[in-house]
């Protein structure tokens, strides 16, 4: 069974709370549930986790070399300032989906850089909490391409 780890960066597990015309009224439980319920019905095994910290974030990066095929991500703030994740990223060499619930290229300015965008195949964007199917599926199908045989 491929595996894969979803990592969702600061301020995320506010969700439902935090400028809700923005990102919505669902909270970061209902975005777990979601996810595993994707997961459970896409048949792959999936490991969530979510900090506020940076280098929590490139922590689990790293370990999910360790374990995982593939990364889906929502750096959140940091997708605009962190080399260090981006560095992560390349580091590990897993293929990696960004995925944000708002579509920020129709936000700041400070928002139209990403980072991590410079490594991920493929970002998701606007699509709300359903964007981390998206991403999951974009994801699979990348895997499922690079090897066959699976
Ligand atoms: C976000 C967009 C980022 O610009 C912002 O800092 C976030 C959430 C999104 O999911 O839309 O915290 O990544």
């Amino acid at each position: 069974m491929l595996r894969i780890m979803v990592i969702n960066g600061p301020n995320l597990n506010l969700l439902g709370r935090r400028e809700p015309e923005i990102y919505g009224r669902e909270s970061y439980a209902d975005l777990v549930k979601l996810i595993y319920k994707h997961c459970e019905e896409m048949q792959v095994e999936c490991k969530i986790m979510q900090s506020n910290h940076e280098g929590a974030l490139v922590d689990a990066i790293q370990q999910a070399a360790d374990f995982c095929d593939g990364i889906v991500i929502n750096p959140a703030a940091y997708t605009h300032t962190s080399v260090a994740i981006l560095d992560a990223l390349k580091a590990v060499q897993l293929p990696a989906v960004e995925v944000h619930i708002s579509d920020v290229d129709k936000r700041e300015d400070f928002r139209q850089i990403s980072y991590p965008g410079m490594y991920c195949f493929k970002t998701v964007k606007g699509e709300g909490l359903q964007g981390y199917c998206t991403a999951i599926d974009a994801l699979l199908q990348h895997i499922w391409e690079q090897r066959p045989t699976i």
